[in-house]
């Protein structure tokens, strides 16, 4: 009989962008052989664990209000005789470490995004009362290097992080100090785990970076793509985010020559006007955006074009912004995200003088969000009328549906049976909303007649 740990139950809740999703699985992954087994809620979990986002000030106040929830779970348990760790994991640990301690004792443990191979050590010596409580080393080298090389995928998509951090101190942006320098994850090392991933039936592989496209290692991440393009059973690659900085000619080549590399392109611009990038600090002017997404549409005509937008940076004028609707214009996005400018504390931005008023960002949001809106809409619309390869993921909400995603990332809603979950299948678009389509299966029939 083998000697096994007894059950203890773990919650994670993960705040921000991919690379922290990866990430918490990456941190199941470690805790599992300690016998932590994931829990649906926080109550009467052994271990409860907040992966946290930096990036906006709601988002660290979010982590402030939930810690105050968690303590209270906390202090129930401890009336019931029973522990309860708390760990504050993520871009925000990096950020304000020590004053997470200070503001909420029942923290334990507070663990940086390049320290959490470190859990299983760190939660040991809690648990003998001497810990260190403070991890926020910065070696993702020394991360990647401990964790387990085996993973256990949920579905039949899954994210791979292959960079991690950021040189480009855009002058509004955290991340630079949350994540570190750019690093790149050996290319052996990538393959092992996407083959891995695919041995147990993943589809679709997402490759995760703050600036994914600057991938370093040889021959950059066209040839990354390629390589992992060749792995019997992965029939679809996507990477994000990227940087129009580090969009090569390779890059560009692969999504006309790589039938696996899906026709989607996360590529943000934040502004249309070259005042306002020039203080952002971004490296491109809209001209030369325009130009960039000139060429990759010349490569792969049908692409999906996404971004992301910030209003209300610090002396944005109407000009300026008039100046990035007539972008979001010219480039027509098939979906972006928008955001309003927030202050974080640390970065140059912070101390700009003309911080725009809450009302103007407001306002300006609203009509950014009326034109992608539109644009995404009339994308969408688009697709009616054709025949698109779907890989089915999951279940849907109606009784004998399924939910797939196109090559462009749409979800598509189709009646369909269980057994194509995981499986890539023509679909028929019959219909479109602002984020999803509606299909119908095509007839055997019909498709032999192809
Ligand atoms: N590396 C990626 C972005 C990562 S952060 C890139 O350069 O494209 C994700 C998005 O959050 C950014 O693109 C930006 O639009 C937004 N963002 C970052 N800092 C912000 C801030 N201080 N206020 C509002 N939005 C912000
Ligand atoms: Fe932030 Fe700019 Fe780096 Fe993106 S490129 S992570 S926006 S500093
Ligand atoms: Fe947030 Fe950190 Fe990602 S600040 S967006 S979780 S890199």
């Amino acid at each position: 009989m083998s000697a096994q740990a007894p059950q203890k139950r773990l919650y994670i809740k993960t705040y921000g962008c991919q690379m922290n999703v990866y990430d918490s699985e990456r941190m199941a992954d470690i805790l599992a052989p300690l016998g932590y087994a994931m829990s649906p809620t926080p109550q009467g979990a052994d271990l409860v664990v907040l992966n946290t986002c930096h990036i906006r000030e709601k988002a660290t106040e979010k982590v402030y209000s939930e810690l105050g929830q968690i303590r209270l779970l906390k202090l129930e348990t401890q009336a019931a005789g029973g522990t309860m760790t708390i760990v504050v994991a993520g871009c925000v640990a990096q950020a304000e470490g020590e004053e997470i301690m200070r503001r909420q004792p029942a923290v334990d443990l507070v663990v940086g995004p390049q320290a959490y191979h470190q859990l299983p050590e760190l939660i040991a010596r809690t648990h003998r009362a001497r810990g260190e409580r403070l991890a926020t080393d910065f070696a993702a080298e020394a991360k990647f290097d401990a964790l387990p090389t085996e993973r256990r995928p949920t579905g039949v998509t899954a994210f791979l992080t292959v960079q991690e951090g950021c040189d480009k101190f855009c002058t509004f942006c955290v991340v630079p100090y949350t994540r570190g320098g750019e690093w790149s994850r050996p290319a052996d090392a990538i393959e092992a785990e996407a083959r891995g991933l695919a041995e147990q039936g993943v589809r679709e592989l997402t490759l995760l970076g703050q600036n994914v496209n600057a991938y370093a290692g040889e021959g950059g991440l066209a040839a990354l793509v390629r390589r992992l393009a060749a792995i019997p059973g992965l029939d679809r690659i996507r990477y994000t985010t990227s940087h129009p900085r580090d969009m090569d000619d390779a890059l560009i080549a692969a999504h006309a020559e790589v039938d696996a590399l899906m026709p989607y392109l996360h590529l943000p611009v934040q502004s249309g006007s070259d005042r306002i990038l020039k203080a952002m600090n971004r490296a491109h002017t809209a001209d030369s955006y325009l130009r960039l997404i000139g060429r990759i549409r010349a490569s792969r005509p049908d692409i999906a074009i996404s971004g992301d937008f910030i209003v209300g940076f610090p002396g944005e004028r109407d000009a300026d912004f008039e100046a990035t609707l007539q972008l979001v214009g010219d480039v027509d996005y098939a979906t972006a995200f928008t955001f309003k400018y927030s202050r974080r504390p640390g970065t140059p931005a912070a101390a700009l003088p003309g911080q725009v008023d809450e009302a103007v960002k407001d306002e300006r949001l609203a009509r950014l969000n009326d034109l992608i809106n539109a644009q995404a809409r009339a994308f969408n619309t688009r697709q009616t009328g054709r025949t698109l390869p779907v890989l089915f993921e999951r279940r849907g909400r109606h009784e004998g549906q399924l939910i797939g995603r196109s090559p462009y990332l749409q979800a598509v809603h189709v009646t369909a049976p269980d057994r194509l979950i995981g499986q890539i299948v023509p679909v028929h678009i019959d219909g479109a909303a602002r984020m999803s389509l509606a299909g119908s299966l095509v007839p055997t029939r019909e498709l032999e007649a192809v």
